[in-house]
């Protein structure tokens, strides 16, 4: 058996560690295993591979970035480009690939095996937003190096009497912007699945500093919605293989709104990509090996079009065709405990 893996979409902490599960639990079953590079590209217009063996990944459980690189090609957005990853993975010689990726690396899956491809796939985003499991690995390593930033912020807003702005990436969800806010004790927590007006934010702002707080601390993620303004604040409108706008912009514009209306000294600032690239934490390592190891099970097994899931404490198996690709958003009740109470 000659089993591919590709890893797709942006980088999330723990890749590394699901190709190695990936490699040694192929080499348990005396499974060859060949990392296709940067995602679907390296099965459409870029074809190359690299044989895995343990040696070459033993050591990399603790690194982040992915050895076998990572594309946002998207075949479904090009013509012929579903049929020409399908003829390449059979010139190739595979019998099965694990695709690891978030919805749009996915959905890819999904749309290959529904064309009779022998897929698995492995849910990643730092984001935390994909439907049908728990946690995606990389999305707490994210959090804890988001929440350092955030701790860093507010020290220096106290300290300077500043308001402080800080842009979290979450696309469509807020998950690490919760997260995180929540865990540095953020003034304010702004997410895409709570629109919010300017003149609110606003009002906050000199409610607190009434209160007598100089310093102040605001989390918005990168994907925050402001209520009867349509679509996000961007930069520019330059958008991926997947139709997503490249997001960014909005902590600086909020930063202006609110030294604009308030007249206190206000700064964004925008950890980005920082986050995404921190050394994987213990628990992110360990379920990202728990989802290599459990997709080659499914391999083995022949359980194809299936993708491996947390549940609980429990690595479970998903049918890729009973997902509807939706944003899994933030959790109300979350929310309601950990951030309603205190702004
Ligand atoms: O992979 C998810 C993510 O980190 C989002 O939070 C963010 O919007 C996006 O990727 C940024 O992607 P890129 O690095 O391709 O600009």
């Amino acid at each position: 058996m000659r089993i591919g893996v590709l890893t797709g979409g942006g980088d999330a902490p723990g890749l590394n560690a699901v190709i190695r599960g990936v490699v040694f639990a192929a080499q348990r079953e005396g499974f060859e295993v060949v990392g296709v590079k940067r995602g679907w590209a390296g099965l459409l217009d870029r074809v190359e591979t690299e044989p895995l063996n343990p040696d070459k990944v033993r050591d990399i459980i603790d690194e982040a970035g992915t050895i076998i690189l990572t594309s946002r090609t998207n075949p479904l957005k090009e013509q012929g480009g579903v049929d020409a990853v399908i003829s390449n993975i059979e010139k190739l010689g595979l019998d099965a690939l694990i695709a690891i990726g978030g919805d749009d690396t996915l959905s890819v899956a999904a749309e290959l095996s529904k064309r009779g491809a022998k897929v698995v796939g492995v849910p990643k985003t730092i984001d935390n937003d994909v439907e049908g499991t728990d946690f995606t690995f990389g999305f707490l390593t994210a959090v804890e190096q988001a929440t350092e930033a955030l701790d860093n912020l507010k020290a220096t807003a106290a300290a300077h009497e500043r308001v402080m702005v800080a842009e979290i990436m979450g696309r469509h969800a807020g998950w690490i912007a919760l997260y995180s806010g929540v865990a540095a004790g953020a003034d304010l927590i702004l997410i895409p699945e709570k629109p919010f007006k300017i003149s609110d934010v606003v009002e906050f702002v000199k409610r607190r500093k009434g209160e007598g707080k100089a310093g102040m601390l605001i989390v918005v993620a990168e994907g925050a919605l402001i209520a009867d303004y349509e679509g996000p604040v961007t930069k520019d409108m330059k958008k991926d293989a997947f139709g997503h706008v490249y997001l960014g912009g909005i902590g600086e514009f909020l930063a202006k709104e609110i030294e604009k209306a308030t007249g206190f000294e206000t700064r964004a600032v925008v950890p980005a990509h920082i986050i995404r690239g921190k050394r994987p934490i213990a628990f992110d390592r360990v379920l990202a090996t728990r989802f290599g190891v459990e997709a080659v099970r499914l391999v083995k097994e022949g359980h194809f079009g299936k993708m491996v899931a947390l549940s609980g404490t429990r690595i479970v198996e998903r049918a890729l065709e009973d997902m509807s690709w939706k944003t899994r958003t933030v959790d109300e009740e979350i929310y309601r405990q950990a951030v309603v109470p205190f702004q």
